[in-house]
Order: structure tokens, then sequence, then C-alpha cells
């Protein structure tokens, strides 16, 4: 499922215009994942806000739950930004009533779907390990 939620505040992003990095971290793993985010590949797929965290993951082989499809409607997607959350499109009211649903919000917490840097900064993205979709859970 992909697309776009109408009925949501479209947030305001601006795409890089330059080749940058996002390191995911894997917080059940433990594993990383570095991606050199090309700008002229965006987007990598076609869940998400194009260039957001969620769909740039994705398009590259990194798994982040997305019960929704990523049109801000659930809160699976939630990341921790680690490192370069100034250089993140603003949240949306709509974004930040959503994430207030996830488990373990934190002040660097954002909805990997609707959250799209602009390439001035390189990137540390946690994915935690206990935000399970509650979907797949048993
Ligand atoms: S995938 Fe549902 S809010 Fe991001």
């Amino acid at each position: 499922m992909a697309g776009v939620n109408p009925y949501i505040e479209k947030p305001n992003t601006e795409l890089p215009t330059r080749i940058y990095r996002i390191k995911y971290l894997n917080g059940d793993t433990k594993e990383e994942t570095v991606i050199e985010v090309d700008p002229s590949k965006i987007p990598y797929s076609r869940t998400g806000q194009p260039g957001s965290i969620l769909e740039i993951a994705l398009g590259n082989g990194v798994e982040i739950d997305h019960a929704c499809g990523g049109v801000c409607a659930c809160s699976t997607c939630h990341v921790i930004v680690r490192e370069g959350l100034e250089s993140c499109s603003e949240a949306t009211e709509d974004e930040e009533d959503m994430a207030d649903e996830a488990r373990g919000v934190t002040p660097e917490s954002r909805l990997a779907c609707q959250c799209v840097p602009d390439g001035t900064k390189d990137l540390v993205v946690e994915i935690p390990g206990w935000n399970k979709n509650l979907a797949r859970e048993h």
C-alpha cells in the first residue's frame, strides 16, 4: 500500500540538492546500514513522502514497519533521529498527533514516512527495537 492521505496537512519539505548519508541503526540487532542518498534517485520507493527517511530505507533494503503505507495514519514507522534532526522538515500537527501514539517517544522522535531531510547534514536514525507493528505481533 502506498499513496497520499488527503485528510492530513502535507509537510513542508525541501529535497536535497547534494549527496548525503543516512546511517540506520537497528535497535534490535544493533546492525548499522549506511545509505548514500543521491538526490537524482529520489524517490527510491513509493511509500511515504518522497525523500522521507522511510521511502529511502525501503528503497535500499532497510526494513521499517509502515502499517498504514506511509500516509501518516499509524505510528509504526516511529524512528529516533539521533543526529541531523535540524536538517529535517518540521513535523506537522498531524504527524505530532500520530507520533504521540508511539511507544517510547523522545524529543528526537519522528514518523519516518513524514520526515524529509534536506541533505545539509548526514543523519543517524535509530529504528527502535520495541517498535513492533501490532498487525504482526502474535
Ligand atoms: S507508516 Fe503509518 S504513519 Fe508512517
